[in-house]
Order: C-alpha cells, then sequence, then structure tokens
C-alpha cells in the first residue's frame, strides 16, 4: 500500500510517499523560510500563496523520482490541522481533489500525531506505548501513547510553545526568524555566568510555561552591557533553563505512568543541548528515548504519509469533504 503525504500547515511544503511494508520511498521539502525571514516571523497569506505555488510540482516530482504514477497510490494523507487556515486549506484541497480524481481515500491527518510518529520512520523505532513530549513552533504536549490514536494529554504549556520562546527570545537577541537554531548556535559561545527559573518545577503537576523566560532574558538583556558575549551567555542560561525543566516534567511523566520511553518530537527536539539533557534523564531513569532524525523533527511530509498510511490500514479515512481545523485537540483523535 502506497500513501502520499502532503504537509502544508504553516512554513513547509512536505510531500513524501511512504508503503506499507517497505518504509519511506521518497521525501520532498520546500522550506519558505527565507521568505519569511525578512518580515520577522510567518506572513500566513504569502505562506498560502506559496504552498499554491510549491505544492502540485513536489507532488509531480515526487511522482516521477520514486518512479511510481496515480494509478500506484492507494491513499492520500494531508495534515488537516492545527496550522494555519489557508495554509492547510491549500494542501487539504490539494489532496482532496487528487484522491477524488483518482479514486482513492483521503485521510485528515492531525500535524502533532505527525510528529509524534516520526520516530517510528527510523529504524530502531519505539514499541507501544510511551510518553512523548512535542516540542514544536506552536505546541508542547506531554502525552500518553497507548496507542495510536489512543493519546492522553498529560500536561501541556499554557502561554508560549518551547519553540516559540525560543523564536522569540532569539528575535530579542537580535538573531533572525526562525530563531531556535540560531539561539543554540550562540549558546555554544555561552558561559555559565546568568542561572534562569526553571517554570513551574517547584510544585506537582506537568504542564510547562515558557513565557516568563523571555521576560526574564529581557530583563537580563537591559541590565547587561549588551555585548556579544552578554548575548551569548544569555543564549546559553535560556536554553539550559529550557533543556533543564523540559528534562524535570519527563522525569516526572515516567514515573507518574510508570513507562520506561519516551519519544521526543517536533521542531525543537532537534536542539542538541536539549538532546543531551533528556537522554541524560533518561539513562538515569533506566528509560528508553527515542527521537527522529534531525530532518523530520521540524515539518516534513514523511511524518504525514506514515500516520495517513497507519490510518488507512486501520480502515480510517475521510468522506468528500475537505477537512481544515485550525485548532484541534490531539485527545480527540479517534484510537486505530
Ligand atoms: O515542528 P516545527 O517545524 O513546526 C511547528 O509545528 O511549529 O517546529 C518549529 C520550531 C521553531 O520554533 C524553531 O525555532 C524550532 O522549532 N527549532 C529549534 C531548533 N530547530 C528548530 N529550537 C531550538 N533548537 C533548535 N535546534
Ligand atoms: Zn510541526
Amino acid at each position: 500500500m502506497y500513501v502520499l503525504g502532503i504537509e502544508t500547515s504553516c512554513d513547509e511544503t512536505g510531500v513524501a510517499i511512504y508503503h506499507a511494508q517497505y518504509g519511506l520511498i521518497s521525501h520532498y521539502l520546500y522550506s519558505q523560510v527565507d521568505m519569511h525571514s525578512e518580515y520577522g516571523g510567518v506572513v500566513p497569506e504569502l505562506a498560502s500563496r506559496d504552498h499554491i505555488r510549491k505544492l502540485v510540482p513536489l507532488i509531480r516530482q515526487a511522482l516521477q523520482e520514486s518512479r511510481l504514477n496515480s494509478n500506484d497510490i492507494n491513499g492520500i494523507a494531508y495534515t488537516a490541522g492545527p496550522g494555519l487556515m489557508g495554509a492547510l486549506l491549500v494542501g487539504a484541497a490539494t489532496a482532496r481533489s487528487l484522491a477524488w480524481a483518482w479514486q482513492i481515500p483521503a485521510i485528515a491527518v492531525h500535524h502533532m500525531e505527525g510528529h509524534l510518529l516520526a520516530p517510528m520512520l527510523e529504524a530502531n523505532p519505539p514499541t507501544l506505548p510511551f510518553v512523548a513530549l512535542l516540542i514544536s513552533g506552536g505546541h508542547t504536549l506531554l502525552v500518553q501513547v497507548e496507542d495510536i490514536g489512543a493519546y492522553r494529554l498529560l500536561g501541556e504549556s499554557l502561554d508560549d510553545a518551547a519553540g516559540e520562546a525560543f523564536d522569540k527570545t532569539a528575535k530579542m537577541l537580535g538573531l533572525g526568524y526562525p530563531g531556535g537554531a540560531k539561539l543554540s548556535a550562540l549558546a555554544g559561545h555561552g558561559k555559565p555566568k546568568y542561572k534562569f527559573p526553571r517554570p513551574m518545577t517547584d510544585r506537582p503537576g506537568l504542564d510547562f510555561s515558557f513565557s516568563g523566560l523571555k521576560t526574564f532574558a529581557l530583563n537580563t538583556l537591559s541590565a547587561s552591557e549588551k555585548t556579544e558575549q552578554d548575548k551569548a551567555d544569555i543564549a546559553a542560561a535560556f536554553q539550559n533553563a529550557v533543556a533543564d525543566t523540559l528534562a524535570i516534567k519527563c522525569k516526572r511523566a515516567l514515573q507518574q505512568t510508570g513507562l520506561k520511553k519516551l519519544v521526543v518530537a517536533g521542531g525543537v527536539s532537534a536542539n542538541q543541548q536539549i538532546r543531551a539533557a533528556l537522554t541524560e534523564m533518561t539513562a538515569k531513569e533506566h528509560a528508553d528515548i527515542y527521537f527522529p532524525r534531525l530532518e523530520f523533527c521540524t515539518d516534513n511530509g514523511a511524518m504525514i504519509a506514515y500516520a495517513g498510511c497507519q490510518r488507512l490500514l486501520a480502515g480510517q479515512h475521510q468522506g468528500l469533504e475537505i477537512i481544515a481545523r485550525p485548532r484541534w485537540l490531539i485527545s480527540e483523535l479517534p484510537g486505530c
């Protein structure tokens, strides 16, 4: 069974083909980052227009280079939400229309389920059940995963998502958009001069709050001489605080659920220091940890093709409607 996957929820156009037995056949990504960086953030209308320009050529390329034609494809999975409405609609309308023309099912995939399942594309995938930490630009979620579709929300960010906090702090430090990876590079030159708080770790619970760290960074910057070294020191202190906070909460989640497997995914899971802090924590807890490869931490079509294939294998797909849900809770998904 071949499934074509389409991702257009934000600023990356992703297309991939996944086969139920042979695995990932091909994947293609066009990033709009250069276009949006001029504006210091994603401009939704420009994102939609660029998805329109890039999506169909990428689908054609994916089929041609995989030596497949439309007759070989058994289903089309598309990101139906959460995300930017206009951007979602491009992928949803294209996927649904192609599925109608090719007389095959269309599968509306939840973007965060895609991230959650991305480590399944690796050589040593986790077995169920596990705890998943999803850290992206729009969401920070701790989820108990009993099965595909059986997601119990353990905790979430009450304000900024982890990636959002990285991006806002990076902007404040004069780095471009998106700032996560740039802040991380700058932090590499930082010295351990400042100690930032570990928000919401002094009380029970698994929710997060990252917006205070951004303010703490701003206040620290204002009180400093604003040299390059000061900025690097602040970046390092910020990154340390996020990594430590995530490790404390994940440790709690593992202890609370009694599970010994942690899956970490979403754009921020590309961060090397966060990976190191979580790996160290899981080793102490005698638990295993799983990450997607770096290119599948951030948005991509492969994770959508994979998630859609699992849903289709379970007999699930949608009718003729075009589904785009900017807001959509992962806990609302049906089981497989
Ligand atoms: O998952 P993703 O591609 O998109 C959403 O679903 O939101 O995540 C993008 C986020 C951005 O906030 C970006 O700054 C952050 O992931 N990010 C990083 C790193 N690479 C990407 N944050 C920290 N360190 C990184 N190396
Ligand atoms: Zn994402």
